[in-house]
């Protein structure tokens, strides 16, 4: 079962969702999603070895939109870091997909010390390329004239291989259209101005585990096996048939890899 919580952070309040008993983990959700989409693993068998804890980001899921014009990874990583403290943890082993793997990142910079282990999923640790920005301005511009269903349409292409399961999609779609046009906005100026964290992957010492769909085509295993041959400690795991939410699409393949690094 799960219990939801909320945090205070100055203007806004963080819902966690979580399950189980045990050390610390946290799930950090990609964009433009929420804790929704950590639902098969916050009801598998690691609820057995961690106390789960799924983070609505700001202004996603259950965490109402504070005020902020832009989402940046550091504002989001300093949330992270004051939900590790307020469930009276010193570390967690922090889990991020795509987004939410460079919240991860920028959590690991900031926050070295609270860092036990560190999982990236479908994700990427370098800034957007010049033809990645002006396609969040671009987004940014559907959100506003056609609306969200637009942008999420056009995602979902993008998010799982075309012959994915119908009540997968469903799922998807609706996480990501009940969350507000404002956060999608606020989310794409701060990844659009996120910094490139490769180089600080050398120095993250702990064990690291690097996901990725064989499918994935928003960052492909490429991006994966730089992540992993960057970091001094990783594993990297390539899920067969899976596109970019291994989570979601494989659940009990992603439990297994993440058990490898959970001691
Ligand atoms: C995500 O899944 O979080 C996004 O696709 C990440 C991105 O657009 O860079």
């Amino acid at each position: 079962m799960l219990t939801t919580r909320f945090v205070d952070r100055g203007h806004a309040r963080l819902a966690v969702h979580l399950a189980g008993e045990g050390p610390l983990a946290v799930l950090i959700h990609g964009y433009p999603l929420d804790h929704r989409m950590w639902f098969d693993v916050l009801h598998g068998p690691l609820a057995q070895r961690r106390t789960l804890a799924a983070v609505d980001l700001r202004g996603h899921g259950a965490s109402a939109w504070a005020g902020d014009a832009v989402h940046g990874m550091e504002l989001f990583a300093d949330d992270i870091a004051a939900v590790v403290t307020a469930l009276g943890a010193k570390q967690a082993d922090v889990v991020g997909l795509s987004m939410g793997g460079y919240v991860a990142l920028a959590f690991g910079e900031r926050h070295p010390g609270m860092l036990r282990t560190l999982a990236l999923v479908d994700t990427r640790s370098g800034a957007d390329t010049d033809a990645g920005r002006a396609g969040r301005d671009a987004a940014m511009q559907t959100v506003v004239t056609q609306g969200r269903r637009a942008v999420a349409e056009a995602m979902i292409q993008k998010l799982l291989p075309p012959d994915s399961d119908l009540l997968l999609r469903a799922r998807l779609t609706t996480i990501m259209e009940s969350q507000p046009a404002e956060t999608f906005i606020a989310d794409l100026r701060g990844m659009r101005d996120r910094v490139d964290r490769t180089p600080l992957l050398r120095l993250l010492g702990v064990p690291a585990l690097v996901v990725v769909g064989e499918k994935d085509v928003l960052t492909p295993p490429s991006e994966a096996r730089t992540i992993a041959d960057a970091l001094s400690n990783a594993r990297l795991a390539i899920v067969p048939s899976c596109g970019h939410l291994v989570p979601m699409e494989a659940p009990a393949a992603f439990e297994r890899e993440l058990s490898s690094v959970w001691r």
